[in-house]
This record gives structure tokens, C-alpha cells and sequence, in this order.
């Protein structure tokens, strides 16, 4: 055994910890490292004298090696143990998993390298590890599970008494995760658990080096409301004395924007022996550059340097960070609904709810992709249920002007409250668990305050916190500066009197529901604040469905209207199964024929159920109970799924992408499915330019088979963030089955800024209202389209060229020029853009528009953008309702 001792203690040296020990992960006060990895073990499969092997040179040969921010899961897909190919595919994800290691502890051992002497000062910080855990260093505990608890629990301990001269080890045993009686990041309905519940180290730990004083992150407040040309901007950070006697430093600061002159901030200051203490200093922005969500403006972001100075040696560092100088405002109107302002302006969140990878994976590249096909869609605003992940996601969120509405989640620990019966009688906060919340609410608050992102954070989702914990987060927020907006909840069953009613409605729908629903003034329909609804859409188009779906699952798909699928949400919740959808669509476009038409079918039932939805909220913005905003449920998925996303896992966009799509158009003409009345609406604000003026709008009926049955052409004035009815469609009267309604708006120059066309019947869809579920509103009769299965076939002649610009070759854009030859609607094209030789999608794929209808002898030009590294031999393919499917080169 001594030469094995011997032999290991080397290896440690030499193996991936060797990587620290050639350089050191810390070596001047200021500076903060992350640890980049960890050697990662089941308890079950690993010494149990965790003393030992919190010791540097511990043998883990035998261990799996992962980089940082790895749940357990996510740490064995990373070493091999697993892969997305085969784990994701049909029911895999319920078999091919040894779980036998689950349910209990995991290990995360590092070692790092440090060379402390006399004067300095180390330490240790967590950011929240899930559901909570032990830590050692070098063989000392330092952290009891008690303590160090909450995926958002993040402390910050002093090591220096425990670090040597060279390697040091840290040991993290990181405890097993019951959803609902530990404080972490769950699922609920949306899909499967993943087999470890998330548990593990998912977010970094870092080790810091100081002087006597050591700063915590910084916050930053400004006086700026709308109209006012400067401000003043007042930094302020806790500074804790580490010595035994007292010290006198300066604290230092500069907030920059660009290479221009920076603003200089300085004051000094004296700490008592061990005080901890708020210091401050402030400075005046002359002319502020004011942060903008994206159709609104720029994002012009300053960053703040902030250092703590003593006896003229730098003794710390703050973390930097970029602000943005802007105002958001929220209240409710007179019908008790959520109303927000930002920069002074009415603001109308149109968003979705986000979905993590369902093993809390983190890529940077991937979420930010995610976020811009958002910008793509026109959506303003992104809700987080719980899922705050990591500084960057508010970092890109910054730089692209996407608004923020962060918050708790609900079904689970989260909401233990005694009037919660939704959760079993023995999920109840106790005494710690208050404890568990301050420190989550103080650390999340401390990532996300300077923030220009944020609209809001809401304390509660389906369920209010209790006056105890609302006060608890209230307080939090406001010892970290809280500068935004705070929601009790995203529903209305109640709410705590500190912060009064949310205003905020969580009606549903969940689960299909028909265009016009959305102008039924009831239930979920558009007026006020709707904080998660959809009609339950986003079926994928086929290339991804192979990737995930087995031959016999693409089956069940079509022939098995009511089966349970595993690739919707979990087999607990209502939306196990299509049923309610599938109902629908073979009631409203008739029983599939085979895969490929209930895929159309599909897509064409998806683009309509979103456009109604994002129409409806932003049309009826005036309405007499404004649509104050809503939030799409959900925007993605956790996995590669059925339902419930606008795009699918591998950023594939279909049917209900390009709905909200079109329906989400800051410049936009809609159709009123209940009234049959036209709207004009404008979501720019006051300030842009070229959003206001003179606009004429035609709006042309023709049948299936292209006979003209009415045409109206209006000259209308657009009012920048107004949305107004214009019109009322004639001609009704004359449909026998199905027509098509093209509306076009154009601004005086004749440049088109919005086309929309819809498919009608005489009958709209008719709603049960009086019984509507929480999920959905059944539906007694059904509007039918089956006559579009009988349309003639078009001619379309495709041309597709590259248009990309000769200066930057980082993105492709091809331009496709589609003409329909016939004199027939050609109804619903579809294009997807394909790498020619391997026949997949190019992910993710940005249209100017797509799933279009073409009217007779119409012409239409699209582009579409993708990164280049991607392909460089793409394709399109056309098909669609009533055309040939091609494939143009
Ligand atoms: C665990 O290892 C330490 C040495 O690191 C040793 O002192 C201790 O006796 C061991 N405990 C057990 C129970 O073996
Ligand atoms: C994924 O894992 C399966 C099963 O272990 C294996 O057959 C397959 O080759 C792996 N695929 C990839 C892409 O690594
Ligand atoms: C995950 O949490 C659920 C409670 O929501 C619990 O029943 C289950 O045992 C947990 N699974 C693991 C592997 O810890
Ligand atoms: C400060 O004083 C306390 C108690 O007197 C002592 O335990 C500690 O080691 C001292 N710390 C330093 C850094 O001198
Ligand atoms: C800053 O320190 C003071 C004094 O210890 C404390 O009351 C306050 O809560 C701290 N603020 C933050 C943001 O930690
Ligand atoms: C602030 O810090 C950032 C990141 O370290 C750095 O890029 C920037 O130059 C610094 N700005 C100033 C004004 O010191
Ligand atoms: C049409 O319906 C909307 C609500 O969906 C309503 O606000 C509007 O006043 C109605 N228009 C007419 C002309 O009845
Ligand atoms: C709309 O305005 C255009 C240009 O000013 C004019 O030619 C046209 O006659 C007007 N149409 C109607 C219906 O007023
Ligand atoms: C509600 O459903 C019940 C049972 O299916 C049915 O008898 C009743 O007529 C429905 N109510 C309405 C308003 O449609």
C-alpha cells in the first residue's frame, strides 16, 4: 500500500489537479478564480472516510472527472456515461439509467494551489449547491448541510487558518434532492425528472484571495426617471474588516462607457475590527445613455470598477459588473390588472416561459441563441420560474435588450404554506426553511440587482408566500437595493398585504383551445396580465421528431389520438397525452391520412393558435379591460418535446413559431375572429422614428378557389404603442366552406410592413365557457376546415439565391423568391432550410417569414439567415398544403 500511497499522491500532482498546480488559482489580493472542475462520485462507489479524502493526494482515480457547474447527471453525460443521441430517444431516459445511484450523496473533489503568507486573507464561495451540502478543506469541515443549503443558497467562508503552501483540497458532498422538501430547481408537469432531481454542485464555487478588508458584490442605484439629462449614481458595497484592529482605506470606483472619459469615484473610510459595513460613493452622470428593451432602442451598458484600496495596497476586488441607466414602473390599473412602464412608456410584455436543460446544463451559446430567436419573434419579455441559472444569462439578456421577469417556482417546496393544497400537508415552511429563503432571496438578489434586464421579480408563482416569507423576500430585495418592481405571485388565489394583489392571472389555458378564444373576454382571454397561457402547441416538424422519436412513437403519434406519450409532460399531469388537441384537429381539419399530413395538420393548427394568442393581447391593449401582457407557456423545453415551445430543444422553428411570428409584428394589422373586425396596431414607442404617419391597409376575402368575395382599402394614421379597430371584413356572407383573408399594411411609401392571411369558415369554433377546466375550455362545435384537404393543387416556382453580404461571412442569408403560377390560393408553404448533403435542418434558421399562403398569382420574397460554420451547401425545401413538395438548391 505505500508505494500505491506514494504513486497517487504523484498522480494528484501531475492529473487534472496538476493543471492548478502549475499555476495558482489565486495569487494577488482581488483576485477571484472559479474552480474549473471537479472529480465527481457517488458515495455508494467511494471511501467513506471523507476526512481522508478531503486530504490533498487522496487516491479518485477511479472517479469520474467533469468541469464546473455539473449536476451529478450532467457530470456522467459529460464523462461518457451517457449521451443526448441515445438518452433522449423514445422512452430511453426511463430505462438505460442506472439509478441505483441515485437518492443518495454525491462527491466533487478538487485540488487547487495557492502560496499564502502573512497578511492574506482566503476564501471559499458557493453560489448554491443542490439540495445542500458538506464541504472540506484539507481535511476540515467548514460547511454543515445545515448551512449550506438551497440550489440558491450561496455563502461566502473564510479558509485561510486551513490552506498550506502548495496543493489544498476541497471536498463537497453534495446531498440527494426530494422536490418537495428541499429548497431546489424542479420540474412540476413539464416533463420527466431528471433521474438525480438535479442534485449536485450546478453552479460554480470560487476561491478568492484578499487584504484586511474584503468587498462583497457591488449595487449600484441611480435617481434617473424619464426627462431628466443627468443623474446621480451612487455605488454601494458591504466592506468587512477581517483584522482584529481597525483599518482605514479607500473604496474606488469607475463607471465607464466606451473609451470615453470615465467617472471617477473615491471615498475613504474606517472599519472597526471585524465591522462590516456599507460603503458609498457617489458621482453625477451628465446626458446618461438610457438602456432600452430591444424594438425600443439601444442598450448602452456601463461598466463599474470598484476596488477597496488600504495603506495604498489594493486589498480587494469587486466582481465588475455593466449597468444599464433605465425606469421601470408597475401598477394596477382600475380593473385591478399588472401594469408595467418602462423608460416612462406603457410596456406590454409579450413573452414565454423559459425551460433550463432539463439537467441544468449551462451554454452560454445556446441561451443566447434562444434569446434572439425571442428578439426574432418580436417578444420583449422572458419569465424564469425558478430558474435564475447563471450571472450570464442576464448578461446577454443586457446586451440584447430582452426584459427579465426572474421569480420562485410553485408545486413544490417553494410554496409550503398551509393554504397550499396543492402540495401534501407535510410540504410546510418551518423555522429553518424561512432561514433557507432569506439566504436564497440575498444571494439572487445580490447576482441580479444591477441588472438592467429586470421588469420584476415575482416572490410566488401559483401561490402567494405567506406574510412571513413575503416580508422575508421584501426585505432581501431591499438590503440588496432592490431598484425593480416586486409581483406576489404569478396567479391571483391570494396574495400577502406587504406587497397586495399581483394583478397577475394564471387562468390557463394550458391545453388546445380555438383562435377565437382568445376575444371571449373570459377565462384566459386576452385582457390584463396573463402570466403563463397557450393553447398547448408547438408539435415539431419531422427532421427533429426523428431524432428523438423511435418509427412506433412517430406512429402513435397519428393512429393513437388519446395514448399517453413520453415525450409530452410528465405521466402525472394533464398534458400527458394529445387528446384534447388531437380532438381538434380531426374535428376542425379531418382525420389524418398518414405521419406527414397530421404533421401539416398540425403545423397549420399551431400557426393559427399562437397568432390568435399574440394577436389578441396586442390588439386589445386599448380595449376597454386592457391586454396588459402575457407570457407564453412555455417558450422552450428542458427536452426534446411535443408540446408547450415555440421552438423545439434543438432550435428547430415550425408551425407556431411563425405564428407568433407574424402576430407579434411591432407594426401589425390583425383579424378579430370574434367580431370580425380589423386591427391596426403599434407597439413602437413615442420615440422611434418612422412608426407614425399616414399607413393604408387593404384587406382582400377570395375562396378556395380564388374567386374575390370582398375588398376593402383603408387610409388609417398609426399612434406609436397604440392599437386600434379600423375595420369590420364585408363579405362573410358570401363564404360557403373556407376563404382566405389577406390582410396588408403599408406605410406611405408603399413598403409593405406587415401581411397576414387567415383561413376562415362562416362558423367560428364554440366555447363552453361555464366549463372551463384550470387547463382549458372544451370546445361543443367545431369550426371546419376539411375542405382544405380538397384544395387543387398550385404551381409555385421557388428561386433561391445567396444574398450574404461580402464583408461578413460569419452569416449566410439566402433570399427565396416564391410565385404562385396559379389561379388558386396556394395555402400554407412551408421552407425549411436543409444542408444538401445530410438532409437535416440547419439549426437554428432565421426567416423573415415562413409558412405563408400565397394568393392567386401572388409573389413573395423571404430571406433566411444562418450562421455560416453551419453549412455551406444549403438547400430549401418547399412543401405545403396544396403544392408539390421540392427541393431547391
Ligand atoms: C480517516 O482518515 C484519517 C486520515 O486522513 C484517519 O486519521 C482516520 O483515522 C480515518 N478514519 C477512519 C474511520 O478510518
Ligand atoms: C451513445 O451511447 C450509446 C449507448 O451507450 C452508444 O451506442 C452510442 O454510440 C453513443 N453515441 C454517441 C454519439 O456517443
Ligand atoms: C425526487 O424528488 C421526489 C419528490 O418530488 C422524490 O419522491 C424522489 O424520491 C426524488 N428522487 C431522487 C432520486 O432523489
Ligand atoms: C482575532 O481575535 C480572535 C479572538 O480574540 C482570535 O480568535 C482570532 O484568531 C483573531 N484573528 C486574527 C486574524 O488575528
Ligand atoms: C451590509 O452590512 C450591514 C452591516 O453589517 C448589514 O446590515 C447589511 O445587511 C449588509 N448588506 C448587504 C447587502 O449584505
Ligand atoms: C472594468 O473591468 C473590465 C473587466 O475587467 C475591464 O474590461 C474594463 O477595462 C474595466 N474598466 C475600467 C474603466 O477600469
Ligand atoms: C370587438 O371585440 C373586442 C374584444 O375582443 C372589443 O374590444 C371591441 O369593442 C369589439 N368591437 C366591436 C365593433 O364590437
Ligand atoms: C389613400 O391615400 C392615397 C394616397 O394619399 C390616395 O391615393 C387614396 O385615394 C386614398 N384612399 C382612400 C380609400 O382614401
Ligand atoms: C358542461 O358539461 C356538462 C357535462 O359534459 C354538460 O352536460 C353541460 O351541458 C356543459 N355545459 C355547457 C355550458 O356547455
Amino acid at each position: 500500500m505505500g508505494v500505491l500511497a506514494i504513486l497517487t499522491a504523484t498522480l494528484a500532482v501531475l492529473g487534472p489537479a496538476g493543471a492548478a498546480a502549475s499555476a495558482d488559482i489565486v495569487s494577488a489580493a482581488g483576485q477571484t478564480a472559479k474552480i474549473p472542475g471537479w472529480s465527481l462520485q457517488s458515495v455508494l462507489h467511494a471511501s467513506d472516510n471523507l476526512t481522508a479524502l478531503a486530504k490533498p493526494g487522496a487516491d479518485v482515480s477511479g472517479w469520474y472527472r467533469v468541469s464546473a457547474r455539473k449536476t451529478a447527471m450532467a457530470g456522467l453525460i459529460e464523462a461518457g456515461v451517457y449521451n443526448d443521441t441515445d438518452l433522449w430517444y423514445s422512452d430511453n431516459l426511463n430505462h438505460i439509467v442506472d439509478r441505483s445511484v441515485f437518492g443518495t450523496a454525491w462527491l466533487y473533489r478538487e485540488e487547487f494551489t495557492v502560496q499564502p503568507e502573512a497578511g492574506q486573507h482566503y476564501f471559499v464561495i458557493t453560489h448554491g449547491i443542490t439540495s445542500k451540502a458538506d464541504i472540506w478543506v484539507n481535511g476540515k469541515k467548514i460547511a454543515d448541510k445545515t448551512y449550506q443549503q438551497g440550489a440558491y443558497g450561496g455563502h461566502k467562508y473564510e479558509v485561510t487558518q486551513l490552506l498550506q503552501s502548495g496543493a489544498n483540497a476541497i471536498l463537497i458532498q453534495a446531498y440527494e434532492t426530494d422536490y418537495l422538501l428541499d429548497s431546489a430547481m424542479g420540474f412540476v408537469d413539464w416533463n420527466p425528472y431528471p433521474p438525480d432531481n438535479g442534485t449536485g454542485v450546478w453552479r460554480d464555487v470560487e476561491i478568492s484571495q484578499t487584504g484586511p478588508v474584503t468587498l462583497a458584490p457591488i449595487r449600484v442605484v441611480h435617481d434617473w426617471t424619464p426627462g431628466k439629462t443627468s443623474t446621480k449614481i451612487t455605488v454601494k458595497v458591504n466592506a468587512t474588516n477581517l483584522e482584529n484592529k481597525s483599518v482605514k482605506g479607500i473604496l474606488s470606483g469607475q463607471i465607464s462607457l466606451g473609451p470615453g472619459k470615465p467617472l471617477i469615484l473615491s471615498q475613504s473610510f474606517t472599519l472597526k475590527a471585524n465591522e462590516e459595513k456599507t460603503l458609498t460613493a457617489t458621482g453625477n452622470l451628465q446626458d446618461p445613455q438610457i438602456w432600452w428593451p430591444a424594438i425600443w432602442g439601444d442598450q448602452p451598458l456601463y461598466d463599474v470598477n470598484v476596488t477597496v484600496l488600504v495603506g495604498n495596497k489594493e486589498s480587494d476586488i469587486a466582481e465588475p459588473r455593466k449597468i444599464g441607466i433605465r425606469y421601470v414602473e408597475s401598477g394596477l390599473n382600475k380593473f385591478g390588472d399588472r401594469t408595467f412602464k418602462v423608460n416612462g412608456e406603457r410596456f406590454l410584455p409579450l413573452g414565454g416561459g423559459y425551460g433550463p436543460d432539463m439537467f441544468y446544463r449551462w451554454d452560454s451559446e445556446y441561451v443566447r441563441q434562444k434569446f434572439e430567436l425571442m428578439l426574432d419573434l418580436g417578444m420583449n419579455t422572458v419569465r424564469l420560474e425558478g430558474k435564475q441559472e447563471h450571472p450570464e444569462l442576464f448578461e446577454i439578456a443586457d446586451e440584447i435588450g430582452l426584459m427579465i421577469m426572474p421569480g420562485w417556482e410553485c408545486c413544490d417546496w417553494w410554496e409550503g404554506w398551509t393554504y397550499n393544497t396543492d402540495v401534501p400537508s407535510y410540504v410546510r415552511f418551518n423555522e429553518h426553511d424561512y432561514w433557507i429563503a432569506n439566504y436564497s432571496m440575498l444571494h439572487e438578489a445580490s447576482m441580479m440587482q444591477t441588472h438592467p434586464s429586470i421588469l420584476t421579480f415575482l416572490v410566488g408563482s401559483d401561490y402567494w408566500p405567506n406574510e412571513r416569507a413575503a416580508k422575508i423576500y421584501v426585505d432581501g430585495l431591499s438590503t440588496w437595493d432592490w431598484p425593480n418592481p416586486i409581483v406576489a405571485s404569478a396567479g391571483e388565489l391570494g396574495y400577502p398585504k406587504i406587497l397586495g394583489s399581483s394583478g397577475v392571472r394564471m387562468d390557463g389555458p394550458y391545453d388546445y383551445v380555438p383562435p377565437n378564444y382568445w376575444y371571449g373576454g373570459q377565462v384566459g382571454a386576452a385582457f390584463g396580465f396573463g402570466a403563463e397561457e397557450g393553447a398547448g402547441v408547438g408539435t415539431p416538424e419531422i427532421r427533429s421528431l426523428k431524432r428523438f422519436l423511435s418509427e412506433d412513437d412517430l406512429n402513435d403519434l397519428w393512429t393513437k389520438p388519446n395514448k399517453g406519450l413520453f415525450h409530452m409532460s410528465s405521466n402525472v399531469s394533464s398534458f400527458y397525452d394529445r387528446s384534447i388537441y388531437n380532438d381538434a384537429l380531426y374535428n376542425r381539419y379531418g382525420d389524418p391520412t398518414s405521419l406527414d399530413d397530421y404533421l401539416l395538420k398540425a403545423q397549420i393548427m399551431d400557426y393559427e393558435a399562437t397568432r390568435a394568442e399574440y394577436e389578441g393581447f396586442a390588439s386589445l391593449q386599448d380595449a376597454h379591460r386592457p391586454a396588459t401582457g402575457v407570457i407564453y407557456w412555455m417558450m422552450n423545453s428542458a427536452w426534446p418535446n411535443l408540446h408547450w415551445q415555440l421552438f423545439d430543444y434543438y432550435l428547430n422553428t415550425a408551425g407556431c413559431f411563425f405564428g407568433v411570428k407574424v402576430g407579434a409584428r411591432p407594426e401589425h394589422v390583425s383579424f378579430n375572429y370574434e367580431n370580425r373586425t380589423i386591427y391596426l396596431i403599434n407597439r413602437f414607442n413615442s420615440l422611434n422614428k418612422g412608426d407614425k404617419g399616414a399607413r393604408s391597409v387593404s384587406i382582400d376575402l377570395i375562396d378556395t378557389d380564388g374567386t374575390p368575395l370582398s375588398h376593402q382599402s383603408i387610409n388609417v394614421t398609426t399612434k406609436p404603442n397604440h392599437s386600434n379597430e379600423i375595420a369590420k371584413v364585408s363579405g362573410f356572407n358570401k363564404i360557403k366552406d373556407v376563404a382566405f383573408l389577406r390582410l396588408v399594411l403599408s406605410d406611405a411609401q408603399e413598403n409593405v410592413l406587415s401581411r397576414n392571411i387567415y383561413w376562415l369558415t362562416p362558423k367560428n369554433d364554440v366555447l363552453q365557457w361555464d366549463n372551463s377546466t384550470w387547463y382549458y375550455t372544451p370546445i361543443t362545435s367545431f369550426s371546419d376546415y376539411t375542405s382544405l384537404q380538397k384544395l387543387s393543387t398550385a404551381t409555385v416556382d421557388t428561386t433561391v439565391s445567396d444574398i450574404s453580404s461580402k464583408t461578413d461571412q460569419s452569416t449566410t442569408t439566402l433570399q427565396v423568391q416564391l410565385e404562385n403560377k396559379s389561379k388558386l390560393p396556394a395555402f400554407f408553404i412551408r421552407l425549411v432550410l436543409i444542408d444538401s448533403k445530410t438532409n437535416e435542418n440547419i439549426n437554428p434558421p432565421f426567416w423573415s417569414d415562413n409558412y405563408i399562403t400565397l394568393f392567386p398569382e401572388e409573389s413573395l420574397t423571404l430571406t433566411v439567415s444562418f450562421d455560416s460554420k453551419l453549412s455551406s451547401s444549403p438547400a430549401v425545401e418547399v412543401s405545403g398544403g396544396n403544392i408539390k413538395t421540392t427541393i431547391v438548391q
